[in-house]
């Protein structure tokens, strides 16, 4: 397998061989920091990751900020709010150009995929998307490291997810069904996920031959769930539609009637943050069937085996 140079843009670019790597290359990490508090054995990844944020952060920006750190590198936090991206409207091309002489990877949050597809094709070293519009890829990576630590594997579970057919949803419905997984989206008729990347996630599942399904039926969607997500309601972006969504969504909330239509034996997850009495409620998230301080931990380990694979010399 290789990776050096590649670009961590979705999931759609990786095979299941290779995300399997990171999965297992994630749990090395994650045993060897638990340990040792670092990697005494492994050659040092003495390399820069600039850390471009346009959105606001807590996990991706620690988890990759320490993660580096860890594996021997330095992180750069860069703000939107104080580069020339946005400052003074540098075009993204000569931005990863010239990012590209200084460091040795490009972790990035933006509103606008284009913003990543374009530094991706100007820049000569990785760029890694840390969330999207479209696409959270680094998130569903620590998703699958804590389904597997979890259930014991991936394939042949259910997992459906709950809420907005947002960026969350999209790397999900990615990322299950190259695992082998059947993933059902249960969201509003209006919310569904985008239909090109669905159309694109159902030729990979025929292939496959897992089950894609996008309803609004709670209970038939919910249906012999192993693993239940949900996601905010509001993402970055949609600020201006708070009203509309949260009306749309009202009848969406994860609780513990919804949680009974799944396995008995189902886990929780939630990207985070999570707005507590909307798309999930306390009862649920701070059940012992939730598990989503596990899965904000494995940011970390998942994350640091992407930058390992791809950044690597
Ligand atoms: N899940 C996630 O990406 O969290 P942050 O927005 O805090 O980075
Ligand atoms: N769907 C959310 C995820 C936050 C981690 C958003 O884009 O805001």
């Amino acid at each position: 397998m290789n990776f050096k140079g590649r670009h961590m843009l979705t999931l759609f670019d990786y095979t299941p061989e290779e995300i399997q790597y990171f999965l297992d290359l994630g749990v090395e990490l994650k045993v060897e920091y638990k340990k040792n508090g670092g990697h005494p054995d492994r050659k040092p990844l003495k390399k820069s990751l600039g850390m471009m944020f346009e959105k606001t952060s807590t996990r991706t920006r620690v988890s990759f900020e320490t993660g580096i750190w860890e594996l021997g590198g330095q992180p750069l936090f860069l703000s939107f709010r104080d580069t020339q991206l946005v400052g003074t409207g540098e075009a993204p091309s000569d931005t990863a150009q010239v990012l590209s002489r200084y460091l040795g990877g490009i972790m990035a949050r933006v509103y606008k995929h284009k913003t990543l597809t374009e530094m991706a094709e100007f820049a000569t070293i990785p760029v890694i998307n840390g969330l999207c519009d479209l696409y959270h890829p680094c998130q569903i990576l620590a998703d699958l490291q804590t389904i597997e630590e979890h259930k014991g594997k991936l394939k042949g579970l259910k997992l459906v997810y709950v809420g907005d057919g947002n960026n969350v949803a999209h790397s999900l419905m990615i990322g299950c069904t190259k695992m082998g997984m059947d993933v059902s989206i249960v969201c509003p008729d209006d919310y569904q996920p985008d239909a090109e990347i669905t159309k694109k996630v159902q030729v990979i599942a025929d292939k496959i031959g897992t089950k894609l399904e996008i309803t609004s039926d709670i209970p038939a969607g919910v249906k012999d769930a192993d693993v239940v997500y949900t996601d905010t309601w509001i993402s970055m972006g949609d600020e201006s539609q708070k009203e509309i969504r949260l009306k749309a969504f009202k009848d969406f909330t994860v609780n513990k009637e919804l949680m009974a239509h799944a396995k008995n034996d189902a886990i929780f997850l939630h990207c985070l943050p999570a707005h507590r009495g909307y798309e999930v409620t306390d009862e649920v998230i701070d059940s012992k069937q939730s598990v989503v301080f596990d899965e904000a931990e494995n940011r970390k380990h998942a994350q640091k085996a992407v930058m390992l694979a791809l950044m690597s010399d």
